[in-house]
């Protein structure tokens, strides 16, 4: 029988008992909410609301409840319980009589379910802050180990300018250090306390909103208790952090996938972290990139859910809300999984320098170096740059590369052309000579690992 069968005549059907219940789901949030029940029977005790031998009471009750569900021994059963939270007071009353039904006081599920639902948020949004710094920890593992690799750099997937692999890989780091930021402004959105704020609009008891905020270790109770009761921003919040962490793996997913295919060579990835095919013995296939490219359309489609679930409720709470965890959990799920096993895929793979090198060597990748040459000796840079331009097109005619052009092929389209040129068309000339602060340079690329290593360390 539910609890609040006083009301109603007749049971609940059996379909809109399964239909409506949200157990299945919000068992997840037993922690949580078994934290925030005994943080309520505590403040409950101190303004003498309740006894504080029935607060014990509850508390002791709760730590067995606590323990029985983490041990597997209890388990409850959706047609008796809608949600967690019934269900574990129905429990603590079973186990402690009278006390247990003195803790739903002063509180609805409504200010319950959004406790829970922070202190999760905190907790969750914490871990993938780690997973978020191993990854870069990883990151920067490969760029320090791969430090001199040259690479051509695209734009538009064409060859633009060399860059150090090094350089590429450190690109990543500093967007996953913006991620990192993303999943602290959720996790600081969800840092205020609803409860007190009761059903909608407070309680007639003399609460102490702010005890049990700092007894769960919130910043602060949340001002406005209707605001407290419908509030999902945060969730919203560390679903759009989990949606663009996810975004940024996906770019380097597509990378993977090129770099190892038979075109690119540029890596080779673990056997560890690929797949054969069924039918074609010779195929190895960069699933985990694949897969994880994949899934970020799915964290998309946890934040539109959410987002379309909180359009246009009215205050304050609403059913609809209980649609908010499924999505929640499931954007949280899928990101805690990607980040650690595309660090072992990042971490495994083998870097293919010859091939890179091969690939930067074409493609006129050091035209802009040329354009620069005549520059740097005199030649306005729009001049230079048609120049150059002409100089390419003659290569592609005669099927050379700038730097297989002789002296006087050169100085044909201008006298400012030397020997020198030569040399300023090596890459690791263009690449180390682009000394600007941020550029691919290696002591700034060096700058750039120590900046970054510094910051893990204080993320740490
Ligand atoms: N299971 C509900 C949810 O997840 C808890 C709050 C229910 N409140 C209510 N008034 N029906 O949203």
């Amino acid at each position: 029988m539910a609890l609040w069968s006083g009301r109603f005549t007749e049971g609940a059907d059996a379909f809109t008992q399964r239909f409506g219940a949200s157990l299945p789901v919000d068992q997840r949030l037993y922690v949580e909410d078994i934290a925030g029940s005994i943080a309520h029977a505590n403040m409950l005790a101190a303004q003498g609301i309740i006894a504080t031998a029935d607060a014990e009471a509850i508390a002791e009750g709760l730590q067995g409840i606590l323990a029985d569900i983490t041990s597997g021994a209890l388990t409850f059963d959706v047609m008796e319980s809608e949600d967690i939270h019934m269900a574990i007071e129905a429990e603590l009353t079973r186990r402690v009589g009278d006390a247990g039904a003195r803790l739903h006081t002063g509180r609805s599920r409504n200010d319950q379910v959004a406790t829970d639902t922070r202190l999760y948020a905190k907790r969750r949004a914490g871990e993938l802050m780690a997973a978020n710094v191993a990854l870069r920890e990883a990151l920067i593992a490969q760029a320090e180990a791969n430090f001199d690799v040259i690479l051509p750099g695209y734009t538009h997937l064409q060859h633009a300018q060399p860059v150090l692999f090094s350089h590429h890989m450190l690109a990543y780091v500093q967007m996953l250090a913006r991620d990192y930021d993303r999943l602290a402004a959720a996790r600081n959105a969800a840092d205020a306390c609803p409860l007190g704020a009761a059903a909608l609009a407070g309680t007639t008891y003399p609460l102490d909103r702010f005890a049990t905020a700092e007894a769960l270790g919130f910043d602060h109770p949340i001002p406005n208790s209707l605001d407290a009761v419908s509030d999902r921003d945060f969730l919203l919040d560390l679903i759009y952090a989990c949606s663009v962490s996810c975004l940024h793996l996906s770019r380097l997913c597509e990378e993977i996938v090129l770099w190892s295919s038979a075109e690119f060579g540029f890596i080779t990835l673990s056997d560890a972290y690929s797949t054969g095919s069924s039918i074609m013995p010779q195929k190895k296939n960069p699933d985990v990139a694949e897969l994880v490219r994949g899934k970020t359309g799915r964290v998309y489609g946890d934040l539109m859910t959410l987002l379309t679930v909180m359009k246009a409720l009215p205050l304050a709470y609403n059913k609809d809300m209980q649609e908010d965890k499924e999505p929640v959990f499931d954007a949280i799920d899928t990101v805690e999984m990607c980040l650690p096993v595309f660090g072992a895929m990042l971490q495994t793979l083998t870097i293919r320098p010859k091939n890179m090198a091969k690939a930067a060597a074409g493609g006129f990748i050091n035209a802009t170096d040329c354009a620069d040459y005549l520059v740097k000796k005199g030649m306005p840079f729009r001049e230079a740059y048609m120049i150059v331009g002409r100089l390419v097109n003659m290569c592609i005619r005669s099927g050379e590369n700038l730097e297989t052009l002789t002296l006087r092929d050169f100085r044909a389209i201008s006298d400012l052309f030397d020997s020198d040129v030569y040399e300023a068309l090596e890459l690791k000339h263009c690449v180390h000579e682009r000394k600007v602060y941020g550029g691919p340079s290696k002591d700034d690329v060096t700058r750039q690992i120590q900046y970054i290593k510094d910051f893990v360390a204080d993320h740490r």
